[in-house]
C-alpha cells in the first residue's frame, strides 16, 4: 500500500480512539497549550466564517464557534468522525470530504471563509496543492492557520522525510501507525513560497516564558 492509503486507513481504524483521547483530554501536549495556542490565532480574527480542514471529532469548530459565535465548517476525510461531529453538535456543518476533493475543486459549503485552519491535521509530502486549494477559499484579507509539529521536537533525524506514529503515548489501546512527513523550518518556508501564501505570523507556544516549544503556528495570508 502507498503512504496515502496507509494514511486514510490509520484514520479510519483510529477514529474511535481518537475522538477518545480528544474528548477525554488524554493528549499531554493539548492540554499544555497547543489547544489554547489554535483557539486565540483563530479567535482574534474574529472570523464571521471559519473553515476547519481535517476537522476531526470537530472541538476545534465546537469551541471557535462559541468563543466568537461564527459559522463553522468542518471537512474530514474520516466518515466516522464527521459522524461523531454532529453527534456532538447536530446544528453544526461537518462534511466527510477528502483533501484530494477540495484539490480537485469538490464544492465547500459555507465558502468563502475569513479564517482556515490545519490543526495537526497536515501529513502528506507534497501539501503545496491543497494550500493552493485553501487560499481559493478564503476572502480577502483571509488567513490560513497552520499548527504543527515544532521542527525541535522531530523524533527523526532532523531532515525532511516520512516518520510513523505509533501512539505508544496512549496504552492499552489498539491503534494502527500512521506514517506522517516531517519538514524543517527551512522546508516549510519553502512550500509556503510555492502556494504564494505569506507569512503574517509565525509563534511558538511555550509552556510559560521559557519552556520549550509545544509547536509551531503559522499564520499565512493569500496578500503579496
Ligand atoms: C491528528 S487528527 C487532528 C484532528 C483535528 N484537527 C484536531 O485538532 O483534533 C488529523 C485529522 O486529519 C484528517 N485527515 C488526514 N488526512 C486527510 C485527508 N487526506 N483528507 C481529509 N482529512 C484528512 C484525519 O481524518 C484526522 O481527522
Amino acid at each position: 500500500m502507498s503512504r496515502k492509503s496507509d494514511l486514510e486507513e490509520s484514520w479510519r481504524r483510529n477514529a474511535e480512539n481518537w475522538t477518545r483521547a480528544v474528548r477525554d483530554r488524554l493528549i499531554p501536549s493539548r492540554n499544555a497549550g497547543t489547544d489554547a495556542a489554535i483557539v486565540e490565532a483563530i479567535v482574534r480574527r474574529k472570523p464571521a466564517r471559519f473553515l476547519d480542514m481535517g476537522c476531526g471529532e470537530g472541538w476545534l469548530c465546537r469551541a471557535v464557534a462559541e468563543k466568537t459565535g461564527c459559522a463553522a465548517t468542518g471537512l474530514d476525510g474520516t466518515a466516522a468522525l464527521i459522524e461523531a461531529a454532529r453527534a456532538a453538535d447536530p446544528n453544526g456543518s461537518y462534511r466527510t470530504l477528502s483533501y484530494d476533493d477540495v484539490i480537485a475543486g469538490a464544492p465547500v459549503p459555507n465558502a468563502p471563509f475569513d479564517v482556515i485552519a490545519f490543526n495537526y491535521a497536515l501529513f502528506e509530502e507534497d501539501i503545496v496543492p491543497l494550500l493552493r486549494a485553501a487560499k481559493h477559499l478564503l476572502v480577502d484579507n483571509g488567513v490560513i492557520v497552520i499548527q504543527t509539529l515544532h521542527p525541535d521536537n522531530d523524533p527523526g533525524d532532523g531532515t525532511d522525510g516520512w516518520r510513523e506514529e505509533d501512539f505508544a503515548a496512549f496504552e492499552n489501546e489498539a491503534w494502527a501507525k500512521m506514517p506522517w512527513y516531517f519538514r524543517t523550518t527551512e522546508s516549510w518556508e519553502t512550500v509556503i513560497s510555492d502556494t504564494g501564501l505569506s507569512f503574517e505570523l509565525v509563534e511558538f507556544p511555550r509552556v510559560g516564558s521559557a519552556g520549550d516549544p509545544l509547536s509551531l503556528v503559522l499564520t499565512l495570508t493569500a496578500n503579496e
